[in-house]
């Protein structure tokens, strides 16, 4: 059945595969809801966007996307309320952040009424997906990538604007160990750090391999130049608690501008909880652990929410963190899903009902 509306083109699935989902035992972003939007940049020009079932789209090999990853991505969610509502938790943020790494990677801004638009009539079309209950959200991954044929090495002159949703639990279902990085780097001043953009997470697959083959989930990156201070996880910002004050490196264009990070900063500070926002020195840190006053470090992210860390490593010295009555992390986790939820008042406006 095909639908016009004032600018969206809908074509529903005919069955959903909503059935087929075990919802109890989620893989993070390998179910995908019925629907999904694309929208073209043809001409100069975004044409109508366009809701269509969930499924594999035909790319020549000469897509200047697969040669030169000109591509950005957002990670945002989706939650449902005791109530049945769904809400999403400050989609403007990630409006804001995806046209901002497009500037970055020379792609065209997409308008403010298609984004809103698309997001909420594919929400509408799938809120079946979007499950009430703790940690359960829908994960929704808008992306934009370069769709001109050739293999000149020069910006596309045709994009596809895509929304993809994924039912998700937990990323991570238990606490990380991380390596502080020695030799590697994620990004480096004038460079792309802060954009979502693709490559800078393809590129930190290598290093982190190594982490792993070490025991490590994850590598904290330290900045480029003295890899002294440390930066973010490439997946999450990274928060630690030292006595019962929270640090957290500042944003800059080495690192990302995390809206997790900058709302937990906002609940910590509404909540009587110190944050101190200043270059996080390796030393600083280390120091803070063998006199026993690094009392937490935990990450934030969308996919991530709040992932707590038990132990980290570097230049050899390993530290193991310790068990804390009252988890600033827990905490951290508790105010922001209350809001979330919508089970307190959302004074900050950050949900945005569908
Ligand atoms: C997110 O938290 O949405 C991210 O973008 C991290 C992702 C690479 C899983």
């Amino acid at each position: 059945m095909e639908t016009q509306s004032l600018t969206i083109h809908v074509k529903k699935i005919e069955k959903s595969k909503i059935e087929q989902v075990d919802f109890n035992n989620l893989a993070f972003g390998k179910n995908y809801s019925d629907h999904m939007m694309y929208c073209d940049y043809i001409d100069g020009k975004w044409q109508t966007p366009q809701i269509v079932p969930y499924g594999p789209m035909e790319f020549s090999p000469s897509t200047k996307v697969f040669h030169y990853g000109q591509a950005v991505f957002e990670g945002m969610k989706a939650f449902k309320d005791d109530a049945g509502r769904v809400h999403l938790f400050r989609p403007e943020e990630n409006f804001k952040r995806i046209n901002k790494s497009s500037e970055r990677l020379a792609i065209p801004e997409f308008p403010k009424d298609y984004f809103f638009e698309s997001l909420e009539t594919l929400l509408k079309l799938d809120h079946e997906w979007v499950k009430p209950g703790q940690g359960n959200s829908l994960y929704i991954r808008p992306f934009v990538i370069a769709t001109e044929e050739g293999v000149a090495a020069a910006p596309s002159d045709a994009y596809r604007f895509m929304i993809i949703t994924c039912p998700s639990q937990a990323y991570y279902n238990k606490p990380v160990k991380v390596l502080f990085a020695e030799k590697y780097s994620r990004s480096a001043d004038g460079g792309v750090g802060y954009a979502k953009a693709a490559g800078n997470y393809g590129a930190q697959f290598y290093p982190t391999n190594i982490a792993k083959s070490k025991g490590y989930d994850q590598v904290i990156w330290t900045d480029a130049k003295t890899h002294q201070y440390l930066e973010e996880a490439g997946t999450m910002n990274i928060f630690f608690r030292i006595g019962d004050k929270l640090l957290t490196a500042p944003t800059s264009d080495r690192i990302l501008d995390g809206v997790t990070r900058k709302s937990v900063i906002q609940l910590a500070k509404d909540n009587g909880i110190e944050v101190e926002v200043a270059p996080v020195e390796v030393e600083r840190i280390k120091n803070a652990a063998k006199a026993g006053e690094l009392k937490e470090i935990f990450g934030t992210g969308t996919a991530a929410t709040i992932a707590k860390v038990t132990g980290f490593e570097h230049a050899g010295d390993e530290f193991t963190l310790p068990k804390m009555e009252v988890e600033y992390s827990e905490l951290m986790k508790k105010y922001l899903q209350d809001i979330q939820y919508n089970r307190v008042e959302d004074k900050n406006n950050w949900l945005h009902p569908i």
